[in-house]
């Protein structure tokens, strides 16, 4: 089969599009035939040799943790699903033609395979801040970088659970930000000001790690109502940073709600070939999306 992969540790260059032995579903684990791999900012960060688990990467690497697919192979011990099966979920290497899934679910009706590619990690991510940082309903969070795939799912999941969402992006995502709910402003010179002309702020996250840190704990006036998963230097002010992944399968089971209820809608910003993963990964480490980009097989 086809795959993206790395021998080396670098830029997007170092990606290549090589064949490779098929993977197989082990105990626990279901095969796909990949119609759709989604692509996160990990992706490059491991790419780039940054250490982000307790395991280092061993070379050559495949790359890619989302994907959406058809079931065609299925692990021991596995029940629920079937060879056929159009499923979405999180896995390894599945920039490919075929990769296995760790944890999936059933794609609701009407997602197509690129849209659901966009979801797994992202709405993880989203639901896992959302309870670190105990917003509660009729409460108003603070979001920084707002616009992106983690943005995305934050305000439509945080509008479903009755809480008032200010967002920060670009300029040419602020009427994005509207159209999910949000009260927009944009980043930069000035932001602190405007946010709080938007009301008061109960709770933080920095989805963007842009420095902000400092900013968010004036504005929420205590360090533990902010988290942020992009700046590793936030402990050093007394904020957590969360890395650990929470419970996939739960997140997708939400995802399946949220979708199915018309609540959650992640677009697409922009699809890629196999063979343009390099131009994916120049595109998302550029750090300005809308929504997430999409490798289609
Ligand atoms: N720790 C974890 O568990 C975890 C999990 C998932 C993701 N992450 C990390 O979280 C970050 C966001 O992920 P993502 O998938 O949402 O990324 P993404 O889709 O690439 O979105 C990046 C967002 O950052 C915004 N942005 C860029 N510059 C900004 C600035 N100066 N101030 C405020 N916002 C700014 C962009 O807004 P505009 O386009 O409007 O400029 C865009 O909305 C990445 O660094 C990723 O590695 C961490």
């Amino acid at each position: 089969m086809k795959r993206v992969s790395f021998a080396e540790f670098g830029g997007p260059e170092v990606l290549r599009l090589t064949d490779a032995e098929e993977p197989h579903a082990g105990p626990g684990r279901i095969r796909v035939a990949v119609r759709a791999a989604g692509v996160n900012p990990v992706d490059w960060r491991l790419r780039e040799g940054q250490v982000l688990g307790a395991h280092p990467i061993e070379l050559p690497a495949g790359v890619g943790l989302d994907a959406a697919g058809v079931v065609d192979e299925v692990g021991e011990g596995v029940e629920g699903v079937g060879i056929g099966d159009r499923v979405f979920g999180e896995g390894a290497d599945t920039y490919a033609e075929f990769a296995v899934l760790s944890a999936w679910a059933r794609m609701p009706e009407g997602l197509t395979f690129e849209e659901a590619a966009g979801y797994p990690s992202v709405v993880e991510t989203a639901l896992r801040v959302i309870r670190e940082v105990g917003v509660e309903p009729g409460q108003t969070l603070l979001v920084s970088g707002a616009s992106g795939g983690v943005g995305s799912a934050v305000l439509q999941i945080a509008r479903d659970r009755g809480i008032t969402v200010i967002g920060t992006a670009g300029a040419a995502n602020q009427g994005y930000l509207r159209s999910l709910g949000a009260l927009a402003t944009t980043y930069g010179e000035g932001w602190v000001e405007r946010v709080r002309e938007l009301g008061r702020v109960d709770a933080a996250l920095d989805l963007a790690g842009s420095g902000v840190i400092r900013e968010l704990v004036e504005l929420t006036g205590d360090p533990r109502k902010v988290i942020s998963i992009a700046d590793l230097g936030a402990p050093d002010l007394g904020v957590r940073f969360s890395g650990v992944a929470g419970s996939v399968p739960q997140a997708l089971a939400e995802a399946v709600d949220l979708i199915s209820r018309g609540k959650l809608h992640i677009p697409v910003e922009k699809t890629y070939t196999l063979a343009e993963a390099a131009a994916a990964h120049t595109d998302s480490q550029a750090g300005h999306a809308r929504g997430r980009r999409v490798i289609v097989l």
